[in-house]
């Protein structure tokens, strides 16, 4: 039933702003949740097919990106939808407005979307509240941590370090964003030497709150599609040494290429969605030639189809997340991908 009413509401939310469209959305979803209309429609039950990785027991292959539910206060209503995994922030320690609007743009013929949000999120407190208060949502809960946006890059660390402390008793795993790119500098995280350093720092950190907590939460890094044949190959050996424990690839892109005669093209910020795919793809089979099975990958970035979810997991993916194309296609998609992969 959902499934079928999500055409004609889409055609409400496109309306209006993008942004608004957003916060009208997670409103609702949050409401019917609560009034239990939600139980009616879907029994999550039925897109159980579990999967085994980083320890952790995932109910089926299909996740939602970081980026959503910034905040963490939409899990039990997304979970209904189908999701497995839910990822929620990016978070920092602080809260943070973001950047002026708008800054949120969809690219209609495309089925692309070009954000420029800059971490707009509650901060991490008021995140770690907001997952201990989720009720129903049995699959997993990942916390995409970052850094404010006015701390200077040699204190990163210290910003995911707070992250990570306090998101670790009741997150599943642990996303550190090393690639948004509406952050000035963050990606220069990315280099190698950065990259290890702060690899060493929260693999310390993480050994730590394990003995303390008798509990291993697995730490990933989430990288850019912009990466090429050398800064990939560098980072592979940069996560092998370290002991990563898993791999998002990828975030949004600063590449226009595909979308460039469209007028919203030259918009600061991440293009998501379709014209992502083919590099997101190839991004994630190189770090997947380079790693083996010894540091398990999700593939993020331009999914809008079962296919192009079965080409990630060719591609070297063991789990896969959707953002764009389930703002274009709604709940539909999230079951079809729950169900057949
Ligand atoms: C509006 C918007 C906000 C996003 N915010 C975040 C974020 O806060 N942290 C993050 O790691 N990725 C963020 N992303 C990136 C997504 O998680 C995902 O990596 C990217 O959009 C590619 O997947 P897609 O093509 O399925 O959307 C955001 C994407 C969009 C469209």
């Amino acid at each position: 039933m959902f499934d079928a009413l999500y055409p004609i509401a889409r055609s409400g939310l496109f309306r209006l702003d993008a942004e608004v469209a957003h916060h009208v959305s997670l409103t609702a979803l949050r409401l019917a949740e609560k009034s239990g209309l939600l139980t009616l429609v879907s029994p999550a039950e039925e897109f159980v097919t579990p999967v085994e990785v980083m320890g952790l027991k995932f109910p089926n292959r299909i996740g939602l990106a970081a980026g959503l539910d910034k905040a963490g206060n939409t899990i039990d209503a997304l979970g209904r939808l189908g999701f497995g995994c839910i990822e929620i922030g990016t978070i920092t320690p602080r809260p943070q407005a973001g950047n002026p609007k708008p800054r949120l743009f969809r690219l209609l013929d495309h089925e692309a979307i070009i954000n420029r949000m800059g971490f707009n999120n509650p901060g991490i407190d008021a995140g770690v509240e907001n997952v201990s208060r989720a009720k129903s949502f049995t699959g997993i809960v990942g916390f995409n941590i970052g850094k404010n946006k006015d701390t200077p890059n040699e204190n990163a660390a210290s910003d995911y370090l707070t992250c990570l402390r306090k998101a670790y008793p009741v997150a599943d795993y642990i996303a550190v964003n090393l690639s948004s790119p509406n952050t000035p500098g963050l990606r220069d995280l990315q280099g190698p030497e950065a990259s290890a350093r702060l690899l060493d720092t929260l693999k310390q950190e993480q050994q730590k709150l394990a003995a303390e907590h008798g509990r291993q939460v697995p730490l990933l890094f989430k990288v850019a599609p912009d990466l090429d044949e050398k800064q990939i190959r560098e980072l592979s050996q940069v996560f092998l040494a370290g002991g990563l424990d898993g791999l998002i690839a990828t975030n949004t892109t600063l590449d226009r290429e595909k979308v460039a005669t469209h007028p919203r093209a030259s918009e600061a910020g991440g293009l998501s969605g379709r014209p992502v795919f083919e590099k997101s793809t190839a991004v994630l089979a190189a770090f997947s030639s380079q790693l083996g099975s010894r540091i398990p990958i999700i593939g993020v970035g331009g999914i809008s189809s079962l296919d192009n979810a079965r080409e990630k997991i060719r591609a070297g993916a063991t789990l896969v997340q959707i953002y764009t194309s389930f703002i274009y296609q709604g709940p539909a998609l999230v079951r079809e991908l729950a169900a057949a992969l």
